[in-house]
């Protein structure tokens, strides 16, 4: 078995050196980590266990190479730039894409039939060019069938993820778990990136008020366009979300506070920003998503915000 993963940072190279376990893995990543996995391995810390990885990577494919998995593990920024650059090996091949937000499969299928949607609810942070702490888990992740259904490939991927010790579960619904796992990410990420704050600081009543808002405002959205959702009220959703999911990624910081303090530009287009936009085409408003993609945006063209942002501990 074959895989490459495109875009591998924190969790492809995490994914990757696991992968590497029980089959032929090569990563394409950017110089700087290709150049310390080469020197020393690559060293993963955290709940998955502290060990140092080898494994095949470079910043493009070797040529004439083939694969019979291809994951897609950038940023949702670059999912369309990743498919432009490696379209000759995504063309025909199975394409998983184990990424936040929602348009990212949509994207791809542009550039392949063989579409495969993936949800990861874990914690990967980086602690050097070649090493990623895994802090926290909340869910195993789910592979299905993009936009619906299971066949054969995707139970071969999912048995190769279990080999290589992952927690890994099949899904026949992958759009209702996308948007499942939106529906996290538009509760926590921006305002857990605007306040400065860990998850576990959002149950804070100020900032559980705006949470109910935003989740109230998904949910209408996800009913609009069809998606079966997990939960059957927003109600329901908003005590799983205070008593399971943030207590067991309670230290996390979002992605997005991370990608603001690096000036980098962050998901908020795929994430609340694509329930604004899905909501209008449905005519249906959503103030405070809307609200939260304005402040995201603003911190986003203040470069200076970068310096001033508190110190992840
Ligand atoms: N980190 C988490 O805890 C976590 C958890 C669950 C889901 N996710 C989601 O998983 C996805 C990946 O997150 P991440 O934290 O792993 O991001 P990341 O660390 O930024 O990794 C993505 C990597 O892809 C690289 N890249 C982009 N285009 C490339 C190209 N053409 N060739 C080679 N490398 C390229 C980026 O380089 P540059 O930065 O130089 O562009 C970056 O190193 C996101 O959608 C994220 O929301 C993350």
């Amino acid at each position: 078995m074959r895989v490459a993963v495109l875009g591998a940072g924190a969790v492809g190279l995490t994914i990757a050196a696991k992968l590497s376990q029980v089959c032929d893995v090569h990563a394409v990543s950017r110089v700087k980590h290709v150049n310390a996995i080469n020197k020393r391995g690559f060293i993963l810390t955290g709940i998955w266990g502290e060990e140092t990885f080898g494994f095949s990577s470079s910043d493009g494919i070797p040529v004439g190479e083939t694969y019979d998995y291809v994951i897609i593990t950038s940023k949702s920024t670059d999912t369309r730039q990743i498919c432009e650059k490696f379209q000759d090996v995504i063309a025909d091949t199975e394409v998983l894409s184990l990424q936040n937000g929602i348009g990212n499969e949509e994207i791809i299928s542009e550039y392949t039939s063989r579409v495969i949607g993936g949800i990861i609810i874990t914690g990967f942070e980086w602690r050097g060019d070649a090493m990623v702490n895994v802090s926290v888990e909340a869910g195993p992740v789910k592979l299905g069938r993009f936009s619906g259904g299971l066949d054969h490939n995707v139970r071969v991927l999912v048995d190769l993820f279990k080999e290589a010790g992952l927690n890994v579960s099949k899904t026949e619904n992958i759009r209702g778990d996308i948007w499942g796992k939106t529906l996290y990410n538009c509760a926590l990420n921006p305002l857990g990136a605007i306040m400065g704050v860990s998850y576990g600081e959002l149950v804070n009543p100020y900032a559980w008020y705006i949470i109910e808002d935003v989740v109230h405002e998904v949910f209408l959205v996800a009913g609009s366009e069809g998606i079966r959702l997990q939960w059957d009220s927003p109600d329901e959703y908003l005590t799983f979300l205070h008593d399971v999911q943030v207590p067991s990624t309670a230290l996390h910081h979002s992605s997005m506070y991370q990608d603001l303090k690096l000036g980098r530009r962050t998901e908020i287009d795929f994430i609340n920003g694509a329930v604004v936009s899905i909501g209008s085409e449905h005519n249906i408003l959503t103030p405070v998503n809307r609200t939260l993609c304005d402040l995201i945006r603003f911190r986003e063209s203040l470069p200076e915000m970068k310096e001033s942002a508190p110190e992840i501990k």
